[in-house]
Parts: structure tokens; C-alpha cells; sequence
């Protein structure tokens, strides 16, 4: 089966639909999603979306702190032209339908996080994700341009050189082939633009607190079509999760630490002032780190965020989700400091792209966690993430429209093959896929996280390559199915974690390595590249 649309886009959290609803005055637009359409990151975001919204607060406060939770690795025109996008970005999902918290007054109540100097984060209670993907599900389901593919994924991108056999640069996207999940059967999407969209890839981490369509889908793609990855070394632990055994990894907002949440040893000292003069308000990579110091000097399991200096009321009333999720778990945040710990949360590193989300595959672009804008640099400041998807979103679809414009005589595309299963048969080792998936995410959390070292790095190199062995093995000898598509992306992305982490000798941002302690500017201050040999 063949399906044509002017646009094709993998995924639905922020970037996604809000770049279908830029485009689809202009033509047909397919969205595919690996599950229900809600089943995103964004979904789950529970602190806001950071912009300049209040008088005390300037662009070139918010650019600093960026470039400066970035280890000033971060693009500085990039970041310039994300935060002055900033309040446009705002208003067209306040246009969408999103509501964001106000004052009594009418004003937008900002809550701050770590690394910003200023309160600066819009947000919906601490549910904004929810509120952001709610609003902009009701405006694609009206869109009578835009048809919604639920529970379908995205197998590879088609391109000009796969379908002619031919080595063309640039090289260009025709589409994906894709697997109807309940249908179990390949369907060709083919479009004039394909957008990446798919989010992060925390799965390929023992603990994460991402939602389980976290794959790298996206960068696995993009990387096997021949796209240029950037700095995937820069994996973002989240200080703070719930330490519980049956919570898995559930979120604890920085912005309880914003209204004044303290970072405890299990003794209740306070320790952050020994790690960062911010303390508790330091940036992430820091406080995660500290943490991780903490729990191995101490031999703890946790530490503990105590917030029950304010009111139980405010508590109840600003953080109504953490706090009754806490509670279902046998935790009164409001009399007692919630156990926390490390986890995999943000991949500032992805696909790289130019200052209009396009790859350097021409027709391909990526917006969101999957991409690297240059925004990130080598540590994300907290809620810059949303903002990064609607403006590059906006952006992407400008350019859109002209490669849609372009006289299809002067680029004409070639016909398309449908898929072929060649002589694939029914897998009667399933065992093998989820013993690899388990194999490879604890395998990255021991050896490639939050302190790493050469040693560490190569043995996990050794490890996953045996494994792709096996996958690949397994992808052309048996039927295709989605945990098999997901297996074979986090196998990839691990890959990547690890090349572009041997490469970078020095500590920086989100990459610490006890080889290779110090930031070295003279050599360092670049992006880590890497592309698929031909
Ligand atoms: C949080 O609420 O702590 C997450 C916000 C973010 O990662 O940007």
C-alpha cells in the first residue's frame, strides 16, 4: 500500500503538531505516531517553557544563562534567535488554546529552575506538558488537512540514493516506510517533505525518566540515511526523580527546587553549597553530579528534596500532580522530603540541522529532542526544550513551503519500490529481542552515564556492537515488529552515545570523564560529528 501526502511527519508531542498545524493551510499533511497521539514526551513535561515575559527579565539574560548552561558549547546566533522567537512562540499556543497559569492580576505566573537568573517559566499548574499536547491534539483532530495515524512506525527513511542505488549528494528524502502496527503490514508514505519529530531517546538508559516511545527513532533513521549527527555524547540526567521501587522514575519537577526545595543527605544536611554557588538552583549537570558523589560517598541509595518549609496548602495547590503522585506512593511532600535520585532525562545532541530544522539530507528535517539546533550547546537549561520544538516548528515550515514550491520538472522524484520482507519468517525467539533490550540499557547506565571513563567507554562499544551483530542478524532473518524496529534504533543510538563520547577528550557540560577532567577550550569547543560511512 502507498499513502502520498504533501508532508510527512514521524511523531506528535510539541514539535510535531504544532509544525502540521503551520503547514497544513498549505496542503496535506500525515502525522505518524508509534502509539496513542498523546503517548509523548511532551505529554509528560512538567515544569514549563522558558521566555522572556516579564519586565525584570531581558533576551540577553536569557541567552547568557543558556550559553551558559551550555558550557559555551551552545551556538550563540542560534540561541539568540531561539529567545527572541520566544514570546511569538508563546502566543501561538496560547492561540492554539493552551492555558497557562495566571496571577490574580491577569499576568502569567513565571516559576524559575535551575541555571535561570530570572523566573522566566510559563507553565500550567505542573502538568504544562499535558495542557500543550491536549490543546494542540484538539486543533490537529479539526484540521481537515491533517490525517492521524495512530499506532504505526516508522521502519527507514526512503531516499534518492536507496531507491535509484546510487551514491547522490546531497541526497534526498522521498518519504518512510512504515509499519502499520495492528494491520502488520508495511505501507510506503511518500511526501515532498518528511519531518523527523520523534523525541528523545532516554530508553536506551536502565532508568529514565522518559515515556517508553523514547528510542531515538529519529537519529537512528537519519544517521543510517546518511544524515550528519551532532554531539550525542550530551545525554541530560535529571537530578531529581522518585527513588521508589514500583514509581518508575516519575519526575520531580525543578521547579519544586525553584519554590525553594532543599537537596538533603539521608541525616538532613543540606550539601549543595559545597557543589555550586546557586546551590540547589545550580545547573543540572552539576546537581546530578553531586548527587551522584553524594550516593557514592555515602553508599545511599538517594537523597531527599525537602520542601516542607512552605505551606502545605501552596504545595498542594502549585504542585497538585508530584504531590498526589508522591502520596499514592506512601510520601507526604508536605511533611516529609521525597527520596530522589538520578535519571536519564534529555538528548541535547541529534540530528544536525541549519537554522531552518533541515538535515543535511535535502527534504529531511528534524525539530525537537531529536534535533541539534546548536540550542543545547553541552547542557540543556531547563525548559528550553519546548521552546526549542514550536519555534524551529515555525520554522521548518517556512522552508517547507519552498521546497513544496520548487518546480517538481527541475527535481522530479523517482518512483518509489514498495518494501520488501525478502525471505523473512515468524520468530519463534522473541526471548532474544527482550534480552538484548535489557542487555544494552543496562549496559549503557553502568558504563556511559553520568561519570565515564575510557576504559568503561570501550567495553560498552565491545558490548553493543556484538549485540548489532545479533540484531542484524535477527532484521533480515524474521518478520518485522516494533519492539524489533525499536531494539535495532536504541542499538544505534547507544553506538553513537559512545563514538561521539570516545571522541571528545575533555569534560564538558554533560560529559564527564575521569580520563579527561578538565575543559579543554583550545581543542574541544566544537561539536562532536559523526556520520554513516558508504
Ligand atoms: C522539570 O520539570 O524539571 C523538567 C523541565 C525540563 O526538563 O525542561
Amino acid at each position: 500500500m502507498k499513502i502520498t501526502s504533501n508532508f510527512l511527519v514521524i511523531g506528535s508531542g510539541i514539535a510535531g503538531l504544532s509544525y502540521a498545524l503551520k503547514v497544513a493551510e498549505h496542503g496535506t499533511v500525515a502525522v505518524i505516531t508509534k502509539r496513542e497521539i498523546s503517548e509523548t514526551a511532551t505529554n509528560l513535561a512538567q515544569g514549563g517553557i522558558a521566555s522572556v515575559f516579564s519586565a525584570d527579565d531581558s533576551f540577553d539574560s536569557h541567552l547568557r544563562d543558556t550559553m551558559v548552561a551550555g558550557a559555551f558549547l551552545s551556538h550563540e546566533e542560534t540561541v539568540r534567535m531561539v529567545v527572541e522567537n520566544g514570546p511569538k512562540a508563546i502566543q501561538d499556543l496560547i492561540d492554539w488554546g493552551v492555558n497557562f497559569t495566571k496571577n490574580d492580576d491577569e499576568t502569567y505566573d513565571l516559576t524559575r529552575e535551575g541555571g535561570h537568573s530570572q523566573r522566566r517559566i510559563l507553565h500550567s499548574k505542573d502538568l504544562t506538558g499535558k495542557e500543550i499536547e491536549r490543546a494542540l491534539v484538539e486543533a490537529v483532530r479539526k484540521h481537515p488537512n491533517i490525517t492521524i495515524y495512530e499506532h504505526h512506525i516508522a521502519i527507514d527513511l526512503i531516499t534518492e540514493s536507496k531507491v535509484t542505488h546510487r551514491r547522490i549528494r546531497p541526497n534526498r528524502c522521498l518519504g518512510a516506510y512504515v509499519l502499520d502496527i495492528a494491520g502488520e503490514e508495511v505501507i510506503t508514505f511518500g511526501a515532498r517533505v518528511t519531518v523527523l519529530a520523534t523525541g528523545g531517546a532516554g530508553k536506551v538508559y536502565l532508568y529514565t525518566c522518559n515515556p517508553d516511545v523514547a528510542t531515538g527513532d529519529g537519529v537512528a533513521m537519519a544517521y543510517r540515511a546518511g544524515a550528519t549527527i551532532a554531539n550525542m555524547e550530551f545525554m541530560q540526567f535529571h537530578p531529581t526523580t522518585l527513588f521508589h521501587p514500583h514509581a518508575k522514575s516519575f519526575l520531580i519537577s525543578e521547579a519544586v527546587r525553584g519554590e525553594g526545595a532543599i537537596l538533603r543527605r539521608r541525616d538532613g544536611t543540606a550539601f549543595m553549597d559545597q557543589y555550586h554557588e546557586l546551590k540547589d538552583l545550580g545547573p543540572r549537570d552539576i546537581v546530578a553530579r553531586a548527587i551522584d558523589n553524594e550516593m557514592k560517598v555515602h553508599g545511599d541509595d538517594c537523597v531527599f528534596l525537602d520542601i516542607t518549609h512552605r505551606e502545605a496548602d501552596y504545595i498542594r495547590d502549585r504542585f497538585p500532580n508530584i504531590y498526589k503522585t508522591c502520596l499514592s506512593y506512601g510520601i507526604d511532600m508536605t511533611t516529609e522530603p521525597i527520596p530522589v535520585v538520578p535519571a536519564a532525562h534529555y538528548l541535547c545532541g541529534g540530528i544536525q540541522v541549519d537554522k531552518w530544522g533541515e538535515s543535511d539530507v535535502r527534504n529531511l528535517f528534524a525539530i525537537g529532542e531529536t534535533s541539534c539546533t546548536g540550542l543545547h550547546g553541552a547542557n540543556r537549561l531547563a525548559s528550553n526544550s519546548l521552546l526549542e520544538g514550536v519555534v524551529f516548528a515555525a520554522r521548518s515550515a517556512r522552508r517547507s513551503l519552498e521546497r513544496l514550491e520548487e518546480p517538481p520538472s527541475l527535481t522530479p522524484f523517482p518512483a518509489i519500490q514498495p518494501w520488501d520482507p525478502g525471505s523473512a519468517t515468524d520468530s519463534d525467539e522473541e526471548v532474544v529481542v527482550a534480552h538484548n533490550w535489557h542487555e544494552i540499557r543496562l549496559c549503557m547506565w553502568n558504563y556511559v552515564g553520568i561519570v565515564r571513563s575510557n576504559k568503561r567507554l570501550v567495553r560498552a562499544l565491545r558490548r553493543i556492537q556484538m549485540i548489532q551483530e545479533e540484531i542484524t542478524d535477527y532484521y533480515w532473518n524474521f518478520y518485522i515488529t516494533s519492539d524489533l524496529i525499536e531494539l535495532r534504533n536504541i542499538a544505534t543510538v547507544a553506538e553513537l552515545i559512545i563514538r561521539c563520547a570516545l571522541e571528545r577528550h575533555e569534560s564538558r557540560g554533560l560529559h564527564y570523564t575521569i580520563d579527561y577532567p578538565e575543559t579543554d577550550d583550545a581543542h574541544w569547543k566544537r561539536d562532536t560529528i559523526i556520520q554513516k560511512a558508504f
